[in-house]
């Protein structure tokens, strides 16, 4: 399944939230993101399967004992591809002896015909695997075939769940591509867009939030609208600037929070980006801070 929205629309935050049902009976729920500038090949998927072998390390002797032979099974002779990239496997499995070399191509297809092995041997009906890959839009393409792989490997315990900015990803992008190839050879991901919150979810996040009654809360939820177009991201940002401002403030003594003037509140304007948010964020930062940062940067 996909889910796609701009940033800060609510992707990520919408696809965690499925942890505790698809959990909740058995299975494993793992997770990983793509990074815009580190794009180390296979990256998320390798982070997400570190996470699960690091968890079943405590697992009992028996249980790994049984993994250790469905790995070897699986893997063998090319378990040194996975340990490579994920080392914690080695603590499982022993230390893999070097593999064939072979040309390009065939080095390629090797690996994500031994990485769907590998995935396997977790992914089974007793304890089905759902994969959240996060930030799509900056996958690359070796990502996306071995994605495109598991998506057509019908012999998975498997749920993969995508999620990515469908406003930055073009007719050129790797992905348009990888969707493109996977429709052709007949398979399809359900996609869910999502939208921006309406002024009445606003009106009760902000009710909720503040304890405001519903006239007061009517009129900033209004305002908030039509400033951030109810991207949630920006609504959260609008409203904590203000509070950081001193425009809305907390009255302990009535136990909520109060504003006096929405003019007031309007006239400051807001952002309409990330970065630019990103950038008035660092702008209120002092200077030892925003040196220190700099330095780690
Ligand atoms: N439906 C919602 N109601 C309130 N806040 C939300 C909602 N969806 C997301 N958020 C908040 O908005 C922010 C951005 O969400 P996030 O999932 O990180 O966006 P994305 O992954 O699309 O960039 C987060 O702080 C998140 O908690
Ligand atoms: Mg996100």
């Amino acid at each position: 399944m996909l889910v796609t929205g701009a940033a800060g629309m609510g992707k990520s935050a919408v696809v965690q939230a499925l942890y505790e049902p698809l959990t909740a009976r058995r299975g494993y729920f793992i997770a990983g993101k793509f990074e815009q500038f580190r794009r180390t090949p296979f990256s998320a998927v390798v982070a997400a399967f570190k996470a699960l072998v690091t968890e079943l390390l405590g697992e009992s002797a028996e249980r790994l004992n049984r993994l250790r032979n469905d790995l070897a099974d699986a893997l063998s002779p090319n378990g040194r591809l996975i340990t490579d990239v994920i080392p914690q496997v080695e603590l499982i499995t022993g230390p893999q002896p070097p593999v064939e070399e072979l040309g390009a191509a065939e080095t390629v297809n090797r690996f994500d015909a031994v990485f769907r092995n590998f995935v396997r041997v977790f992914a089974r009906p007793q304890h089905p695997v759902v994969l959240l890959l996060d930030d799509l839009q900056w996958a690359d393409a070796a990502s996306l075939n071995l994605m495109r792989g598991l998506l057509t490997d019908e012999h998975q315990s498997l749920l993969l769940l995508g999620a990515y900015r469908d406003n930055e990803v073009d007719a050129n992008h790797p992905l348009t591509a990888m969707l493109a190839r996977l429709a052709e050879d007949g398979g399809t991901l359900p996609g869910v867009a999502l939208k921006p919150l309406s002024t009445d979810d606003v009106w009760q996040l902000i009710r909720d939030t503040t304890s405001a009654s519903m006239v007061e809360a009517a009129g900033l939820a209004d305002l908030v609208v039509r400033n951030t177009g109810g991207n949630p991201l920006f609504v959260q940002e609008l409203l904590k600037t203000r509070a950081d401002d001193g425009l809305m403030r907390f009255d302990r003594t009535a136990g909520k929070w109060t504003w006096d003037d929405l003019a007031e509140i309007r006239a400051k304007g807001f952002t309409e980006s990330v970065l630019d948010l990103m950038v008035a964020r660092l702008g209120r930062l002092d200077d030892g801070t925003r040196t220190t940062l700099q330095a780690a940067a």
